[in-house]
């Protein structure tokens, strides 16, 4: 499905002080000056969202969490729930990111019960996928990333809002990004699990790519069949990067 209004979301990872808001500052002007149909969400570390809530209101800049906890609240020392990324200001949430399954142990259950739990708290999560170098190699990209979207998307997602973003881990900041042959091939597989799993729903879940997108690579990316956004990093941390990305859409 061609998705003419794109998602495209800035993704912080551990970095940004209270000094890089004003990245933010200069990325609300440019939109205020020069509107876009698209979609431009940031998401920050959590100690940043309130602070850049406050900015951001009134402007096209929508805010997002990088995880959230599975449950409501409880003794768990550190975490964030949902509820309380929607309390600092956030509209979305990204869940199940490679560098937490990765690095933390996070299972597609664990990520697709983030998800329901972002979906309960009013919050739209973006649900990550995507294969290693060996699993790749090995041609196994489309039955793993298959497997994962069906496994850690919300059960109960038809009806609610929610995206789904590929990001292939040997992409992530290597500055290396597959071909269009390739991101086209997987999103198609994205698509067809999507409607196995939802049904007509699923026909219309934006699905994101993400990995070493930049200015320069941002337009034919995001021209590819079943492309509805980018998911970007390292990118998203100058608004001169980001508004190249955006303007590129
Ligand atoms: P880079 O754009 O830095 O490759 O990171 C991609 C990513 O992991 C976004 O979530």
């Amino acid at each position: 499905m061609k998705q003419s209004v794109k998602m495209i979301a800035g993704n912080w990872k551990m970095h940004g002080l209270g000094a890089s808001l004003v990245e933010v500052d200069e990325l609300a002007a440019s939109l205020a000056a020069e509107p876009t149909e698209h979609r431009v969400i940031i998401c920050p570390p959590a100690t940043l969202i309130e602070r850049l809530s406050g900015k951001a209101a009134g402007s096209a800049v929508e805010i997002g969490g990088q995880d959230c906890h599975e449950q409501v609240s409880g003794a768990f020392t550190g975490s964030i729930s949902a509820g309380m990324l929607v309390d600092a200001g956030a509209g979305l949430v990204i869940v199940g990111h490679s560098e937490r399954r990765e690095g933390f142990g996070e299972t597609d259950a664990l990520v697709a019960a983030k998800a329901e739990a972002a979906l309960s708290a009013g919050l739209e999560p973006i649900v990550c996928v995507g294969e290693s170098l060996a699993q790749r190699e090995a041609g196994n990209a489309v039955s793993v990333v298959t497997a994962q979207v069906k496994a850690s998307t919300p059960e109960s997602g038809p009806g609610r809002r929610f995206a789904v973003a590929y990001e292939p881990i040997w992409a992530i900041g290597t500055g290396l990004t597959p071909t269009v042959e390739q991101i086209a091939e997987v999103h198609l597989a994205i698509r067809t699990a999507l409607v196995e799993r939802f049904g007509e729903f699923g026909g219309a879940v934006p699905i994101l790519y993400g990995g070493s997108v930049k200015p320069s690579n941002a337009a034919e990316i995001l021209s590819t069949p079943e492309v509805g956004g980018a998911l970007v990093g390292g990118a998203s941390l100058k608004a001169a990067d980001f508004l190249g990305i955006i303007r590129a859409a």
